[in-house]
Parts: structure tokens; C-alpha cells; sequence
């Protein structure tokens, strides 16, 4: 009787097989354009990680990308998940899948939660990038632009400071410099200067300006010698290669120079270098070493004592100093002269790898260390004794992400919940209505309610409520449920909102669907009349949970009985044709008869090429181009 319902699950098994190819991304009934990255998650220890969600912001290639050079559409760009690795907002189509860089929560500007990031700059240079500053109803507050000569609003860092009239950004300048420091004073050669600004978030106007001229010489760079040819201004030696900036309550800025290992204290007074922590002039006595390091921000900083954490590379590309990459907390102390640094901890890449590109390091507000190694969005959570609690990276190797936060965060999407309702059936008594729901960015959903109508403003009938286990959730009607609408409900049984009334979808011919019938196919039940007994069963059977939907017990074991059939059906289907990794969960929602399951579907389009990542040597080029005058 139900087979029909399983014989409906095989296009979709066609569809997972044709395209196994791209297994490693997420599909939606309710958000078809978006293609979003799964992850490998594994829990060492769940109990002891920090309440939270990760921000990243994957990218397949470095530099922008033409559209159509894109793997597929949407899954580059602004991205939240949860601690299973469960999407929570797909942000890319903000900014149409352009590259995005140092997506992160904020909660510095009032008591709401904000986002922010880097929008790359276009690939066909008819836009510079910019700064982006969102709010938690997923509205833009803030677009900080390029004012100035520079080519791009760089990618390595936008932060918000505390207030958020004004942000930290990088600076990456060409020009030419005097070789005295090398011992030919007569000569000069071509370098991209690092610098950072402090930026105005509303009119994007440069409110501090620093570079690194006439600041850090070029003996200090790890990649200049005394001996090398001069550089054209066309081709200038990226000696510094800043790549994070931050600012303590005492107004100075700690940056990060890459490519002379060293961290530096700028004076927001004056510019000058307070100290440095590293390379080849630190001024501290050290316990450790780091290099070509990424991510230097400060933990804690109270007069002499300063608290840093880092991400220590450990080598680049031309040269291994360390083994193995690590996460590093470092106390500073400054009371003394000359100053003490000693790392305070360390966590090592957990697969005991080198990260030679890119990534970040975070103190959570438990303690927890959350370390980003970039590649593949590999990311490692450790409890305060080093403790690996959990690792993750894509499913795909064809992404990265440059940075990656944990946070708590808070998201109420100013728009409705996406609702996708369709109806399918082969007689007049043996219909259903699936209904695929999702709220992208919602955070505090913990249940969904249905509601269907006889007419377009009919009154709204409860048909039925399931909790809600992922991004998206499907529930399924007894009977031809129409003028759908669905309705978000917090862990306090509070409404957030409902989305829009949604008409179902119906085959195209219901007689070439299968349906024996009249050829016009079935119309519409009225919800009242298969419904309306659940408020007497409520009564009658005295539960009290008004949460749960009710059905009159007829309802209830037809439905039970039909997700008992589809769940044979999918496993005979999975064993029939072999399919490892073809997951169709059916559940029966305990004693109320809701099916739910979790399928692939074939996304809507395609019209973005199959294009392998490139990888070649210009990964740091990319990033010094972003500097071209
Ligand atoms: C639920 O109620 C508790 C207690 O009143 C409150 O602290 C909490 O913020 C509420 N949660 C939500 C999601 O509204
Ligand atoms: C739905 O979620 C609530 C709260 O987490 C839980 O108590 C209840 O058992 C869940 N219901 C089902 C059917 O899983």
C-alpha cells in the first residue's frame, strides 16, 4: 500500500549516486542554490567543549575567482555551524560568493551580536572589497570602503573595536626604499610595505595610519638579502608581509609581520616600536620560538603585563623551523628590563602537521583553546590542560578557510523561515504532504509547528509539530495539506516567528505520477476535518504537553506504519544498489506519528564549472598583488 512513497525515494538515490562527485557538500529542498561544505567532525570530549558555533568563511582559490571559474555556486564565502558541524547560516549569497575573509562573531558594539568580515576585492577589479560589519537580524549595519590609492580593502583582518565607531584593518603599500641598511646607500629597491589603519566604520575615513618606512629595516626581513639584486617598484619584495593587528585598552597596536617573525608593540601615540617580540631584535628573553606566524592578538594587556596568543607556523613554504605547527599563549612581562616572554601553553596541530599558510589562534571565555590550521578548514578545540577535545576539517580538499572563531552567538533572520510543501499520492486516500522547513541564521529554534488552511485566509489549523534536529527539517501531513505555514518555536515554547503561507506543490500530471483518480488529480482537504479531533484526543487521553501534536489513533498508526515501509524501502534500496554513505534516517516522532527524514536532493542548477583548486606557488603572491599600485 505504501510502496509508492518508497518507490519515490529512487530518483532521489539516482540523484546521490550521479552526483557522489560532490557528496561533500550539504543540499537543501528550501535553500537550492546553496551548496554548503560539510565537515568531518570528531569528539574526543564533548562535555568539556565551550558553548558556542564556528565562523568561517571557505574559499577554493586565494585570489578572486570569475564566477564561472567557481566549483559551484555558494559555497565560498561568510559560513556558520554548529558544534557538530550542523550548517546554521549560509552567508555566501550576501556578497554572491565572492571570497571573504576573518568572518567572526562581535559583541563588543552593544549588548546584540553582530558579524563581521572582508569581501575580496573583484576579480575584474571594478571593486576594491570592503569591510562588512552585520547585524544579528542578518542586515548590513556597516560597509567600510578603500578611500584611499590602495588597491583592495586587504584580506587579512577587519576588527571592530569596542563601540564600533571605528575598525583595524591591514595596509599593504609599494615603494621604493634607500639599501643604507645593506651597506649601498646609493641604491635602492622595491618593497610592500605592512601597515594597518584605524578605520571610521561609518564614513570608511582613516583615522590612524601606520606603516612599516623607516620603522623595521630590511635586515630584519627573513627574505631579503644584502646580496640581492635590486626589486622594480613592479615587483616589490613583500619583506614584512603584515598579517594581524590589534589594539589594547591602553591605545597601542600589536601587529604581526610574517616574514621577520616578530611581533611588534606600536605606540598609538606616537608610531614608534614600544617592543618586539620575536625575530631577529626581540626584546624580550624568550623560552620559545616562533616563526612566520599568523593571528597575534592580545589575550590580556595591563601595563607590564601583556598575555598574547598566536599561531605559530612554525615555516613557510621555502623553510621548516619547527616540525610541527602550534597554538601558542605567551605572558609578557615588562616591569623588567630586559622583558621576560614565556609561553604559558601550547597546543600542537593535533595530526601533527605543518601549517605553512595562514590560520588563527583563540581563548575562549572557558579557557578552551580554539586553534584554525587553515587548510581544508582543519580545526582543533583543546581544554585548558592541552587536551584534544575535538577536531574537524571540510569533507572537501578542494576549500580552505583563512581564519576560523568560536563563539556564542545569537541570529534572528529578519526574514521567514523557507518553507518547501509538496504533495504526493497515488488515490484520493492515500495522500501526504511533505513539508521541508528551514530558517537560515534562526539560532533559537528548538521545535517547529505546522499549520495548514482550507483557503488562502482560512483560519490556520495545527497539523502537526517536531522538534527540530538540523538545518533543515522535514515533516509529513496525512492527507492533500495546502496553504501551508510553518511557525519557529524556542526551547521556551515562544513563538519567533512564522514564514509566509505556501501553496504545495503538485505533480505536473498527477496520472503520469501514478495517481488513480480523477485525471485533473485530487484537490486540497479541508485541515479542519482530518485534524480537528486532535484537541478531544488532548482532552480525552489527558496529555498535557500542548507542544505535542495529536492525533485520533487511526491517524497514528497509518503513519507509524507508513515510516516503517519507507524505512524498509531505503534500506532495501541502499543494499540493492550498494550505496555506502546514502543515509535515510526515518524516525517516528515518539507516539505522535511524524515521519522525518533527511534526504539529498538535486540542487536546482548548475551553472558554475567543475574547476580543480589551483594550487601553485603564487598562494603568497595572490596576496602580495593585493597590494599593486
Ligand atoms: C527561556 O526562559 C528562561 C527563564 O525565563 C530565560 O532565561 C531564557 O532566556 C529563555 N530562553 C529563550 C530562548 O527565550
Ligand atoms: C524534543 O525536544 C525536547 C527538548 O529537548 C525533548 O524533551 C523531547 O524528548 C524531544 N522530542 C522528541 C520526539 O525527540
Amino acid at each position: 500500500m505504501y510502496l509508492w512513497k518508497a518507490l519515490s525515494l529512487l530518483p532521489l538515490v539516482h540523484n546521490v549516486v550521479a552526483n557522489s562527485f560532490d557528496d561533500d557538500l550539504m543540499s537543501f529542498v528550501t535553500l537550492p542554490g546553496v551548496r554548503a561544505l560539510k565537515f568531518n567532525v570528531e569528539h574526543h570530549d564533548r562535555t568539556r567543549l565551550a558553548p558556542g558555533y564556528w565562523f568561517v568563511a571557505p574559499y577554493s582559490g586565494i585570489g578572486p575567482e570569475a564566477p564561472t571559474q567557481k566549483y559551484q555556486q555558494f559555497q565560498v564565502g561568510p559560513y556558520i555551524y554548529d558544534n557538530d558541524g550542523k550548517l546554521v547560516w549560509a552567508g555566501s549569497p550576501v556578497y554572491d560568493n565572492r571570497n571573504t575573509f576573518d568572518f567572526k562573531p562581535v559583541h563588543n558594539i552593544d549588548d546584540d551580536w553582530y558579524l563581521s568580515w572582508i569581501v575580496g576585492w573583484k576579480h575584474d577589479d571594478s571593486h576594491k572589497g570592503n569591510g562588512v560589519v552585520m547585524d544579528h537580524k542578518y542586515q548590513i549595519k556597516n560597509e567600510v570602503q578603500v578611500v584611499n590609492d590602495l588597491h583592495d580593502f586587504n584580506m587579512h583582518e577587519f576588527t571592530v573595536l569596542p563601540g564600533g565607531k571605528t575598525a583595524l584593518a591591514c595596509t599593504y603599500r609599494r615603494m621604493m626604499i634607500n639599501l643604507a641598511d645593506f651597506g649601498r646607500p646609493g641604491e635602492e629597491t622595491g618593497v610592500v610595505l605592512g601597515g594597518f589603519v584605524e578605520l571610521d566604520t561609518t564614513t570608511s575615513q582613516i583615522i590612524t595610519e601606520w606603516d612599516s618606512r623607516d620603522k623595521i629595516a630590511p635586515h630584519e626581513s627573513e627574505i631579503l638579502k644584502p646580496e640581492d639584486p635590486n626589486h622594480p617598484i613592479e615587483d616589490a619584495a613583500d619583506y614584512v608581509h603584515i598579517n594581524s593587528v590589534d589594539k589594547n585598552a591602553a591605545g597601542d597596536y600589536l601587529i604581526s609581520m610574517r616574514f621577520t617573525s616578530t611581533i611588534y608593540l606600536i605606540s598609538g601615540a606616537d608610531g614608534h616600536i614600544i617592543w618586539r617580540l620575536g625575530g631577529k631584535e626581540s626584546s624580550f628573553i624568550q623560552d620559545f620560538v616562533f616563526s612566520q606566524q599568523h593571528d597575534a592578538s592580545f589575550v590580556e594587556s595591563d601595563g607590564t603585563r601583556h598575555v598574547i596568543s598566536i599561531l605559530n607556523n612554525g615555516g613557510w613554504e621555502g623553510a621548516e623551523v619547527e616540525p610541527i605547527s602550534s597554538a601558542l599563549v605567551v605572558e609578557l612581562d615588562t616591569s623588567v628590563t630586559p622583558g621576560t616572554a614565556k609561553v604559558i601553553r601550547r597546543v600542537n596541530r593535533p595530526d601533527k602537521g605543518m601549517t605553512k599558510l595562514r590560520g588563527s589562534a583563540q581563548v575562549l571565555p572557558n579557557d578552551n583553546l580554539f586553534a584554525g590550521w587553515s587548510e581544508w578548514g582543519y580545526q582543533s578545540e583543546h581544554a585548558p590542560n592541552g587536551d584534544v577535545l575535538m577536531t574537524a576539517r571540510f569533507a572537501s580538499e578542494r576549500f580552505s578557510t583563512y581564519r576560523t572563531y568560536k563563539s556564542e552567538f545569537i541570529g534572528r533572520p529578519k526574514t521567514p523561515p523557507a518553507v518547501v510543501a509538496a504533495v504526493y499520492g497515488t488515490n484520493k486516500d492515500d495522500l501526504s504532504t511533505t513539508i521541508h522547513v528551514s530558517w537560515n541564521g534562526a539560532t533559537e529554534v528548538a521545535s517547529w509547528k505546522f499549520y495548514a488552511r482550507s483557503w488562502d485566509r482560512g483560519t490556520p489549523v495545527f497539523i502537526g509539530s517536531t522538534n527540530k534536529t538540523d538545518f533543515e527539517t522535514l515533516f509529513i501531513a496525512n492527507g492533500y495539506m495546502d496553504w501551508i505555514s510553518v511557525e519557529g518555536i524556542d526551547r521556551n515554547d515562544s513563538s519567533l516567528g512564522s514564514s509566509d503561507v505556501h501553496r504545495s506543490k503538485t505533480p505536473m500530471d498527477w496520472k503520469a505520477a501514478g495517481f488513480r483518480g480523477a485525471d485533473n488529480g485530487p484537490s486540497p482537504e479541508n485541515p479542519a476535518v482530518i485534524y480537528s479531533t486532535m484537541e478531544d484526543v488532548q482532552a480525552s487521553t489527558g496529555n498535557g504537553d500542548p507542544a505535542a501534536p495529536h492525533r485520533e489513533p487511526g491517524v497514528y498508526s497509518d503513519a507509524k506504519k507508513l515510516a516503517q515501509d519507507v524505512h524498509q524501502a531505503s534500506e532495501l534500496i541502499r543494499k540493492v544498489l550498494g550505496l555506502l554513505g546514502f543515509i535515510v534516517t526515518v524516525s517516528v516522532v515518539g507516539g505522535v506519528g511524524v515521519i522525518l527524514f533527511r534526504v539529498c536532493r538535486r540542487r536546482r542548477m548548475r551553472s558554475y564549472l567543475h574547476v580543480p583548486q589551483d594550487e601553485g606557488l603564487l598562494t603568497e603572491q595572490m596576496q602580495v598583488q593585493s597590494s599593486r599600485v
